[in-house]
């Protein structure tokens, strides 16, 4: 036990690695529900179901230097929405950011739905990393022996998002395109917006770039609908290419079929034109899709949920839970 504030402190050393494991379990044992389920670790070479274990070294280079990438995948009514566009997009960022990958495409996505499997749970967040990998504290992983493959299921529940939220324009600067479009981990600039919407009473904030063009939010997309009905998403050059958003592209003609939209298409809007739309929305994989309707203190539209964007949000959502198996990848469940 530590105790004291100075001089007086002493830390405790653990003398055993079973006196450890029993404190972490004591830590583990006293939380209500268990947020996570599995999480698997190419450095363990296997899944871990005991929370207390669900650790990774600090000689990887991911944590001291945040040399990894990342991504994510929904888990609803027991399939993994979207599981390849985020493979293949984790696999794009691993090669921009010069990480191999310890396994083959096949693998990686054999692992995630044993990980899933092995959760038992039908709904949730698989969240997965790929790392230069653990070995030594120097700036680059060149001497360690192997880069690394982490994941874990989070146990999270999802509904479909139908109240509008404020947004606000970030002050901090955004990332350059580079980095913007690649999902690595060094999300400080994503946390640090995030944290001034919030602190200023907004949902998140959206990045202008430097030209004035709307980008991105800190971990979504925006989605804009004009005053003509078109459904326009800024392109991808500069920002993280949403796999939501591009699903969305996919289904979206249904509603210019409809008579509903009258057309759908990419654009760059400046922050003008942006604010004077009909409606705007957040789009991610955590949302699915999350009305927009005040920015900067401005009402967007008439400043209500819009029709369209709910008709948007019902397409995505019926597709998230119970579309096509072509973007809904059963997992294998033993029983
Ligand atoms: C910066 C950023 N932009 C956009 C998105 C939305 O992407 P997706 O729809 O694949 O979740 C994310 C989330 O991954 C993100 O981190």
């Amino acid at each position: 036990m530590e105790v004291g504030n100075g001089s007086d402190l002493e830390v405790h050393v653990f003398q055993s690695s079973s006196e450890l494991l029993a404190k972490l379990h004591e830590k583990w044992g006293s939380v209500k529900k268990q947020p996570y389920p599995a999480m698997y670790s190419s450095i363990f070479g296997g899944i871990i179901l005991d929370p207390a274990l669900m650790v990774i070294p600090i000689d990887d280079h991911m944590v001291h230097r945040g040399h990894g990438v990342f991504d994510t995948a929904i888990l609803l009514n027991g399939h993994l929405y979207e599981l390849d566009a985020h493979l293949d997009r984790f696999l794009q960022s691993a090669s921009k950011a010069k990480i191999s990958s310890p396994f083959p495409r096949s693998t990686l996505r054999s692992i995630l739905l044993q990980l899933a499997a092995a959760s038992k749970h039908k709904k949730g967040t698989l969240r997965y990393w790929l790392s230069s990998g653990p070995g030594n504290f120097l700036l680059t992983s060149a001497e360690c022996p192997t880069s690394a493959f982490y994941a874990v299921v989070i146990d999270e529940d999802f509904s479909q998002c139908k109240e509008g939220v404020k947004v606000i324009t970030s002050t901090i600067p955004m990332k350059s395109p580079l980095f913007a479009t690649m999902k690595n981990v060094n999300y400080l600039p994503n946390v640090l917006s995030k944290m001034e919407a919030e602190e200023k009473g907004a949902f998140a904030s959206i990045w202008v770039d430097e030209e004035g063009y709307i980008a991105e939010g800190p971990n979504v997309n925006v989605a804009f609908i004009t005053r003509e009905k078109e459904l326009v998403v800024p392109f991808f050059d500069k920002i993280l290419s949403g796999c939501t958003v591009k699903r969305l592209i996919e289904l979206a003609p249904k509603l210019v079929a409809r008579g509903r939209l009258n057309g759908v298409k990419f654009g760059n809007l400046r922050v003008e034109e942006a604010k004077d739309v009909a409606e705007m929305m957040f789009v991610g994989s955590t949302l699915p899709l999350l009305p927009i309707i005040m920015w900067d203190e401005q009402p967007i539209g008439d400043g209500r949920v819009g029709e369209l964007t709910m008709e948007l949000s019902d397409l995505l959502w019926d597709d998230m839970v119970a579309g096509p198996e072509t973007h809904r990848t059963p997992v294998p469940y033993k029983d």
